[in-house]
């Protein structure tokens, strides 16, 4: 659960006393510098964010610091700087970090704290007492590799510094050594209002992003008001390819290499959708999934194969077969989608196997399978057991093909459906339950649409101490990568 996964910052040495009373006296506090630098070498971003803040109170009080980054991102640097003095932080891990936290706090320590809030960020969290009209500086750095997702990479930048500052600074400078083919600057810290405030340049290799928006830009805008900025910029680009054997970046003794054709032409796919449809999808979800599910229909290519089953505690096939996607189908298939509505309890035990049974009665050569799975509850029906289930689709499956998991709304098990997708080649994805759930729904789909290459071995000649080698699966507009260290100082790369 994204809930229970927290990380901890905790300073061992450092005391203070922490006093349940509110800790934002803003009007007290001066946030006069508010910098976020990022720069991205080979997708590989590193981001500091650097809060100098004084207390203007002839008295200590408590500053409080919280940014908000990337889940995917993993802190590799906390420090705070008071009076001269610097304090590192140590970064723990989830359930002994929560339990470290409460003890730290209970002590009398400083300790920071993460917690996720909403999609895409998570928050970090801490506060430290500050003499009377001293000031503190903190600086926190994180690091992500960036994942490439329907044909572009994302760097998520997020700035609330909870007042207006007088020297508010982003800076980006992204480095790809092939090129970068194409460079946008979202987010809705990119409105009419503040775009004189953003500015970009690029070279070849080179992009640069700066954001520089005034004390009374930061009030204006639409996203912000007495507090100051709010808000996130959203930076998309993509590499130019002209490797077909991909990119081999050398340093350090390390390498890493990206693979990312996209001139090879789609391999037809045999789809299995698994529906739930259970009480629980009850109104708007079972809406949203049947209008996803009519979109997706409307998007397979004419040589797919495709089936659809529906389960509560029983589970119904639309056809006993997979069938071609023509026209006619479709159709049919439409009318189907539209009729399914919401009973009973959960089977997702049967249903699977169903599916997979589906896939492989009928091997067709020169196709791809995959099987989606989507449910917004535990198993309550059939085998309820998700340690019998995980191995009896894992079983069933037999690594022949991926099985996805599309987790919908809160209430699901997510661990137990990561476990099976990952045992299974897939990976499991949140759908959070919102008006955009349908977008959500249609955007996965979207990144498993077109499967180019099947059964890919990367075989390297002097390294070691390499990730993930083999991929059952590459989809356009993903990327696949392998690093690795190097024993030998030629490196050749061999693809199948
Ligand atoms: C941003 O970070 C890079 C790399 O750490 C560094 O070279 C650069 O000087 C920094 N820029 C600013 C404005 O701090
Ligand atoms: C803080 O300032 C107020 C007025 O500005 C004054 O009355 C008070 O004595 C000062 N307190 C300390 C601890 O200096
Ligand atoms: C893969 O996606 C790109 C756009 O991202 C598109 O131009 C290309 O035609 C696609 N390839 C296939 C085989 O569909
Ligand atoms: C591989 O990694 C291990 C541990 O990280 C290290 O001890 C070992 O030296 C590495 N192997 C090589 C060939 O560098």
């Amino acid at each position: 659960m994204d809930r229970a996964a927290f990380r901890l910052i905790l300073w061992g040495c450092f005391l203070i006393s922490v006093c349940s009373s509110p800790v934002t006296r803003t009007q007290n506090v001066d946030v006069y510098s508010f910098h976020i630098n990022s720069t991205v070498t080979s997708r590989y971003a590193t981001t500091t964010i650097r809060s100098r803040v004084a207390n203007k109170l002839n008295e200590s009080q408590e500053i409080l610091f919280e940014v908000k980054i990337p889940k995917n991102a993993f802190i590799s640097k906390f420090r705070m700087i008071i009076e001269g003095t610097s304090y590192d932080g140590v970064v723990k891990e989830k359930a002994e970090a929560q339990q470290q936290y409460t003890q730290a706090v209970s002590r009398g320590q400083s300790a920071g704290l993460i917690k996720s809030v909403g999609r895409t960020l998570e928050e970090f969290k801490t506060s430290v007492t500050v003499a009377a009209l001293s000031k503190v500086t903190f600086e926190l750095t994180y690091e992500e590799l960036l994942k490439r997702r329907l044909g572009k990479y994302e760097l998520l930048i997020n700035a609330q510094p909870m007042q207006t500052v007088t020297d508010f600074k982003i800076e980006v400078h992204i480095h790809e050594k092939t090129g970068i083919s194409f460079l946008e600057v979202k987010g809705d810290l990119s409105t009419d209002d503040l775009t004189n405030a953003i500015k970009t340049a690029r070279a070849d290799k080179d992009a640069w992003v700066t954001f520089y928006p005034t004390r009374d830009q930061q009030t204006k805008c639409k996203t912000c008001g007495e507090n100051g900025l709010n808000g996130d910029l959203l930076i998309t680009y993509d590499v130019e390819r002209q490797n077909p054997n991909g990119e081999m970046t050398v340093s350090n003794g390390y390498f890493f290499h990206s693979f990312a054709p996209s001139d090879v032409s789609r391999i037809p796919k045999n789809v299995v959708f698994i529906i739930d449809r259970s009480g629980s999808m009850h109104g708007k979800k079972m809406e949203q999934t049947r209008l996803a599910l009519l979109k997706i229909l409307s998007d397979l290519g004419e040589n797919d194969h495709f089936g659809l089953i529906t389960f509560d505690s029983r589970v119904d096939l639309w056809k006993r077969e997979l069938l071609k996607a023509t026209q006619a189908n479709l159709e049919d298939a439409k009318s189907f989608v539209k009729k399914i509505a919401d009973r009973g309890a959960t089977d997702i035990n049967a249903a699977v196997l169903e599916g997979v049974n589906m896939i492989t009665r009928h091997p067709r050569e020169g196709t791809t399978s995959i099987l989606i799975l989507l449910t917004d509850g535990d198993p309550t029906s059939g085998e309820t057991n998700t340690e019998k289930i995980t191995g009896n689709v894992k079983e069933a499956i037999g690594s022949k093909f991926p099985l996805y998991c599309l987790g919908f709304g809160y209430d699901v098990n997510f661990d137990f459906l990561t476990k099976m997708s990952l045992e299974n080649n897939g990976v499991a994805r949140r759908i959070y339950e919102d008006s955009d759930a349908d977008l959500q729904l249609q955007g996965f789909y979207d990144e498993v649409a077109v499967p180019l290459l099947t059964d890919i071995q990367l075989n390297y000649i002097g390294v070691s101490n390499l990730t993930q080698t083999s991929f059952n699966l590459y989809f356009n507009g993903s990327e696949i990568v392998v690093s690795g260290q190097i024993t030998d100082n030629s490196v050749e790369s061999v693809t199948t």
